[in-house]
């Protein structure tokens, strides 16, 4: 059984959707959480090898959004909703900025969370690292060059996007270059998948017990995403990358690129 979802997962069109919704209803996620685990470690080795792949993809996409005119070494940036340092290391290692102007933040929602790759120590981290409550960033108005939002918006309550977007553009210098990574979750069907494979995933990291609840979810189509930050002139769209057709769910994400008006 958990074998036909997760492998129907990966291949599916679009019109096979509601058969496999079906069958998702009757899965036992502890077991599909150990048939999963078993696959990364044959398919994509270690979970720290995956996320340093992945590191190097966003790495690359803030490389691209950039302002052609800020020098490397001088750009200061922030990374919202950080779970892993490997970012930083592609950003000095392959684009030369500098540890002393990377920063990071993200929430405690949940005590004795080892959040992904993060050390339990932060201070040892080469960047700064901060905890925040998820709605006063703790840092001056027009401080940043860049800010990157990856895979985070979508656990922003609908009552709180509003407030978050404008937190983000406080923060940022003018002309300096929001740079986002989300799904684009246009009907019920993707907002289902997408709940289904953050159960699955929470539960292969073990980080919160399995007390993850799939409501925590708070889809946006890619569309609605684009009018919510460009509204009231906060923000010019430069650049998105297109939403792949595959209902593989991590493929059904795109990037974008804004800059601070
Ligand atoms: C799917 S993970 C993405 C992690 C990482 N950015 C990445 O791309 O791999 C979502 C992250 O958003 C964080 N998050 C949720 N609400 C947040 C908020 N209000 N401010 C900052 N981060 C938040 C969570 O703690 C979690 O680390």
């Amino acid at each position: 059984m958990v074998h036909d979802i997760l492998s129907k997962s990966t291949t599916m069109s679009e019109n096979s959707i509601n058969s496999w919704l079906e069958l998702v209803k009757t899965v036992d996620y502890n077991d599909a959480c150990v048939e999963l685990k078993k696959r990364a470690k044959k398919k994509k080795g270690s979970l720290v090898s995956y996320a340093k792949r992945r590191a190097k993809s966003k790495a690359r996409a803030i490389s691209i959004g950039k302002n052609e005119t800020d020098s490397n070494e001088n750009i200061v940036l922030l990374d919202i909703g950080t779970e892993d340092p490997f970012i930083f290391d592609e950003l000095v290692n392959s684009y030369g900025l500098k540890y002393k102007n990377l920063h990071a933040i993200n929430v405690r929602m949940y005590e004795g969370t080892n959040y992904g790759l993060l050390p339990e120590d932060t201070s040892k981290l080469k960047f700064n690292f901060k905890w925040y409550d998820g709605k006063k960033i703790p840092y001056n108005d027009n401080t940043f060059d860049i800010v990157s939002l990856f895979m985070v918006f979508h656990h922003i309550p609908y009552t709180e996007q509003q407030s978050f977007i404008v937190e983000i553009h406080r923060v940022m210098k003018k002309r300096g270059r929001l740079i986002i990574k989300e799904h684009d979750i246009k009907n019920k069907t993707s907002l289902n998948i997408i709940k289904f494979e953050h159960v699955i995933y929470d539960k292969i990291l073990e980080e919160n017990d399995g007390d993850f609840t799939p409501e925590n979810i708070y889809g946006r189509s890619k569309r609605k995403l684009i009018e919510l930050f460009t509204d009231n002139n906060r923000f010019k769209l430069l650049h998105h990358t297109k939403v792949s057709n595959n209902y593989k769910a991590y493929n059904r994400s795109f990037y974008m690129t804004l800059e601070k008006k």
